[in-house]
Formats: C-alpha cells, structure tokens, sequence
C-alpha cells in the first residue's frame, strides 16, 4: 500500500501482541502511525480514521486488551527532543510523544540534568506519561512538566495546556478522564542542571546506603531505582505484564485507622485533606494471592499488585484474575481495588 500522506503508515489486520506488554493475542483492523503529529488534521481527514475515535497507544504498557479495538489504532513515531530554552540552571526541553520515557530519562542524566531519575524504567512512551502522571520512587511526573501539547480530533487545533490545565493528581489527569478528547503529541519539560536528587523514598536511601554511596550523584540514584525495579517487578520482556494492575486505594481517614488497629502493618500514607492512601500490594498480598494462577493469568510471584501473562492468557483471562483479586480484597478487607490499566472491550464496573 502506498503512503497516502508522507511519514504515515496504514497497516490493516495488525498484530498487536508486540504492542501491548501484557502480550495478549489481539488484531486491531487498521494500525496507523504518524511520524510527525503536525500532520494529524491531515490523517483525520482520510481512511480509516475520518469519523473514528481511533485508540492511541504507545508503548501498550497500561492497556488490558479484552477485545479488539472497534477503531483504528494510533501510534505517534516521532522521536524529537529539542531544548527551548537553558539558563545555565533550568532546561525547557520538548519532547515527542513517541520518545521511549527510559531513553529520555538516560539522556537527561547524560546532560547533567535531574528531576527525572527516580522514573527511571517505567515501561511505555513520553506521551503515555502525563496520562496517567506516572509515579515512581517519590516522584511524580507532574513535578517536571511545564506543558502538554494535545491535538484535539473534535475541532483539528493543537493546543498546549499549561501543568494547571492538566489537572494532575495520583495516576490521574484531564487526559485520562476524556481519553477520545485529546491526543498527546509532545510534553515540555523544565529539568535543573545539578539539582538535588529526590531521596525521600525510604527504599532509595536503602539502596544507595547498601552500596555505600554517601554523596548520591543523580546516575546513582537511577542505578539504585533500576536495581530495586528489577529486583521487584517482573520484566514485560519476560514476561507479559503491565506495571501496578491496582491503584493503591485512597479511603477516609477513619477507614484507614480502622483497618490500621486490625492490621497494624498495613501501609498507609497521607494523601490530602481527611484521606490516605493504603498499600494494595500489602492489601493482595495479606489476602494470600501474591503468585495467585489461574491457568495462565496469575499475580507476580514478586510483587503482588502485578498480574502477569505466563504465556497465552487472554485478556478476558487476566480481567478474571483481576476480578478475583478486587473481590477477594473486599471480602476479607472491605476495600474496593480499581485497575490503573485501561481496559478495551470491557469495563470494570460490572
Ligand atoms: N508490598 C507487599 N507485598 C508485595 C509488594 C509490596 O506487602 O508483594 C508492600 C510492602 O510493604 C511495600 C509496600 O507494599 O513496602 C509498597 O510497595 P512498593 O514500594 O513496591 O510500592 P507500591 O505502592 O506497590 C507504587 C507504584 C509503582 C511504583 C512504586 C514505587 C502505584 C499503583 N504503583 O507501588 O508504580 O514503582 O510505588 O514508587 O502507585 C506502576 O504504576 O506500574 C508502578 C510499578
């Protein structure tokens, strides 16, 4: 098939396995990558995405695929990290949606900047990550972001939203809420040159005392939280997964001081005004189900808020885990788990 607009590729009856991380077997009817999203008004404008509200993946690393997708799929290749600005102390970068967030965050580190090595080995793209405001290590993503730019299918404009209008909160924002409303194309953001690093986290301070590093350099804070990752969570290369499956649940405060005296090692952390955040994990794994299998679906042996693929689970396979494991929490704890991972073809609420 020719290209009917340079840098576009339209594939039909693509195979999405290597693009999902839970690597589930699944067919999209049309695949369309862009390489440059200036051009976006031009592929809505033609077959098959005129009329569709085409399902953008990156790196497929927080989608749960139960069914095919009914529209076309979407994929933003451009790669371009460009610096707008550098003051000696802060650099404005824009990076493309396609970038791979790894690659960013080690490139980061080779200029001397910091802000982001915490995040280091978060699977996925730079554009997935406002998304869900991806968290790592004591950081969240929304700390270094100036600014989204966002095309909008509805009215064709490409709009840059300030770090306000995103409205950030835990693994949350507008473009999580109105998932069909915008297209990331690029993220802006401000890095420092010799800033600080982030060691708040009590496993990171662990880590690097276990080393006997005194003087943490910002590429040894991103050693230690790439040693403790793969320690913890199962490599979506490996094997089939998607980071958190749960939110960690964010109750009333009286909620939490409740099952706090009835399990006085649950973790629980402040989480805004008369709230708190409880550890899921901590919540599966004391309901017995770290390593939890049924057939080839299952939970992490390693990390119990991770299901894994074994091997060929389907999505509606691992959908059933996961419903297992929400309900067996609220049986044993009265806490309601919610997936983080979008869900195509399904919903949680049942
Ligand atoms: N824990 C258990 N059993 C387990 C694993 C953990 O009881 O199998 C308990 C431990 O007490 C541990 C606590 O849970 O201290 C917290 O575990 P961890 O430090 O791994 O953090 P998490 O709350 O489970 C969150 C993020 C991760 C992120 C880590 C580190 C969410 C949903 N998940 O996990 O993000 O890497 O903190 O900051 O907020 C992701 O979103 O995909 C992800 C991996």
């Amino acid at each position: 098939m020719t290209d009917p607009i340079p840098g576009v590729r339209i594939t039909r009856d693509a195979d999405l396995r290597g693009l999902n991380t839970f690597g589930v077997d699944v067919r999209a009817a049309w695949l369309v990558e862009v390489d440059d999203a200036s051009r976006l008004a031009d592929v809505f404008a033609i077959e098959p995405v005129a009329g569709s509200t085409p399902l953008v993946l990156g790196g497929g690393s927080n989608v749960l695929f139960v069914g095919a997708p009914g529209d076309p799929v979407l994929r933003l290749t451009g790669t371009a990290i460009d610096v707008l600005a550098d003051d000696g102390d802060t650099v404005q970068l824009r990076v493309d949606a396609g970038v791979e967030w790894h690659t960013l965050v080690m490139r980061a580190i080779e200029e001397g900047l910091s802000g982001l090595e915490n995040l280091a080995l978060i699977p996925g793209t730079v554009g997935a990550a406002p998304i869900q405001n991806i968290g790592a290590y004591g950081v969240e993503v929304r700390e270094l972001i100036d600014a989204v730019h966002a095309f909008e299918p509805a009215t064709g404009r490409h709009v840059r939203m300030s770090n306000t209008d995103c409205a950030f909160a835990y693994r949350d924002s507008v473009f999580k809420h109105a998932p069909s409303r915008y297209i990331v194309t690029a993220v802006e953001f401000r890095l420092r040159r010799g800033g600080a690093p982030n060691l708040g986290y009590a496993g990171i301070a662990d880590e690097l005392a276990a080393r006997g590093i005194e003087s943490p350099t910002v590429r040894d804070v991103a050693d230690a939280v790439i040693a403790i990752r793969r320690r913890k969570l199962p490599d979506p290369a490996v094997i089939g997964n998607a980071g958190s499956f749960f939110k960690n649940p964010i109750v009333p405060a009286d909620v939490a001081d409740t099952l706090l005296a009835a399990n006085p090692r649950l973790p629980v952390f402040a989480a805004g005004d008369g709230l708190r955040k409880l550890s899921a994990a901590w919540l599966i794994d004391n309901a017995s189900l770290r390593g939890y299998r049924d057939g080839d679906a299952g939970v992490s042996p390693g990390h119990a808020l991770v299901l894994v693929n074994h091997g060929g689970a389907s999505g509606a396979d691992l959908l059933r885990v996961a419903r297992h494991v929400a309900a067996t929490v609220l049986n044993r704890f009265g806490v309601a788990l919610e997936p983080e991972p979008r869900l195509i073809g399904a919903t949680w609420a049942q």
